[in-house]
């Protein structure tokens, strides 16, 4: 990244959690969609490693986690040239832009998150981050004026927390934050679990069959395909409702190769369940297989560091600009 397109004026920032490796629903409801959007938006893409020790986390995992994320966006199409990628704990002005807005952000309306309600729920012993998790992420967003922060629906309400937090600050000590809108990226197709295939696929899901991740084996992301749920109707067709592994199958292959479900259920019209399994695999292992050849090439590579050195420097100091006018606008020394 030397510098943004100057053609390009509006600006999108999104921060992903090193929580685990990233499935074939995120690559396809939500990196493709990154992938179109470069093009069109200065993108800030970071990892949200301080976000993801909210929860406990094993450093080893975490550690090698984080290098492997930036490694796999990069092998999916998220251009470096394009795109500032970045690793949110080697800026540390995002916590100490965090820390300001603390102290301008309300317990009631922390107590009010639902992510936060519902993981607090599940374990008594949750730490203060937990809850302080969406300033984080409002310093996150705010650090760099962007327009917009794609975002799953379940993340909107830390957006508008921000954008109160923003709107509350600029009357308070006068303009310092541009307040940014969320861009909901889960208006596209979900793809379900190959078991359960009324349940998305999720990074966290405990059966191992259900999910493929992007840095699965290729031999055994052909077997769980081949293994995947269907019904006993044996006819390839669209039903969603009635017929929701076949409809998973389908939409997977819509997405990686841009037919339409017209053009897939005619070239399978006569054909088996085994036989079109067997060319959903094919589908899915040919473009697993070139991100995993991208990956290998990138992930011990010295470009990776220097992309990470770079962006580092380049998003310290626009961060380190808006952390010294917040000091200035509410009176802290110098
Ligand atoms: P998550 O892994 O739930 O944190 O989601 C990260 C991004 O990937 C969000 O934009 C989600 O909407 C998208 N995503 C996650 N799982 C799926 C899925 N099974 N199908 C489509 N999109 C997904
Ligand atoms: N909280 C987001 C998630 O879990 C990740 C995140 C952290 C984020 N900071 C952000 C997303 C800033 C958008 C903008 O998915």
């Amino acid at each position: 990244m030397k510098e943004f397109n100057q053609k390009i004026t509006k600006s999108i920032l999104t921060g992903i959690q090193p929580s685990g490796i990233i499935t074939l629903g995120n690559y396809i409801g939500a990196i493709k969609q990154m992938v179109r959007m470069q093009d069109e938006f200065k993108s800030y893409i970071f990892i949200a490693d301080m976000h993801a020790i909210t929860v406990p986390q094993d450093p080893e995992k975490l550690h090698k986690n984080i290098r492997s994320l930036v490694a796999l966006y990069i092998a999916c199409g998220i251009d470096p040239d394009k795109n500032i990628i970045f690793v949110q704990s080697e800026n540390e002005y995002h916590a100490n832009i965090s820390w300001l807005l603390e102290c301008n952000t309300y317990f009631g309306e922390l107590s009010r998150m639902t992510q936060f309600k519902d993981k607090s729920s599940k374990n008594a012993n949750f730490s203060a981050g937990l809850f302080t998790y969406p300033i984080l992420m409002a310093a996150d967003i705010l650090a760099y004026d962007v327009d917009y922060v794609p975002v799953g629906i379940d993340q909107k309400q830390h957006v508008e927390l921000a954008r109160n937090i923003a709107s509350r600050f600029n009357k308070k000590y006068g303009p310092t934050f541009k307040v940014p809108e969320a861009y909901i990226t889960d208006f596209g197709t979900k793809i379900t679990d190959l078991v359960n295939p009324t349940k998305k696929m999720s990074k966290s899901s405990a059966n191992q069959k259900g999910v493929i991740r992007l840095l699965d084996d290729l031999k055994s992301i052909e077997k769980k395909i081949m293994g995947a749920t269907t019904d006993s109707d044996c006819q390839i067709k669209y039903d969603p409702l009635n017929k929701p592994g076949i409809s998973n199958l389908i939409n997977i292959c819509v997405a990686l190769t841009g037919k339409t479900i017209n053009e897939i259920e005619n070239a399978f019209k006569n054909q088996n369940y085994g036989e079109f399994k067997k060319y959903v695999a094919s589908v899915v292992v040919e473009e697993i297989r070139g991100i995993q050849k991208r990956y290998e090439e990138i992930i011990n590579s010295e470009k990776l560091d220097q992309i990470l050195n770079e962006n580092i420097k380049i998003t310290r100091s626009i961060a380190k600009e808006k952390f010294i006018t917040m000091k200035h606008n509410m009176g802290l020394y110098k």
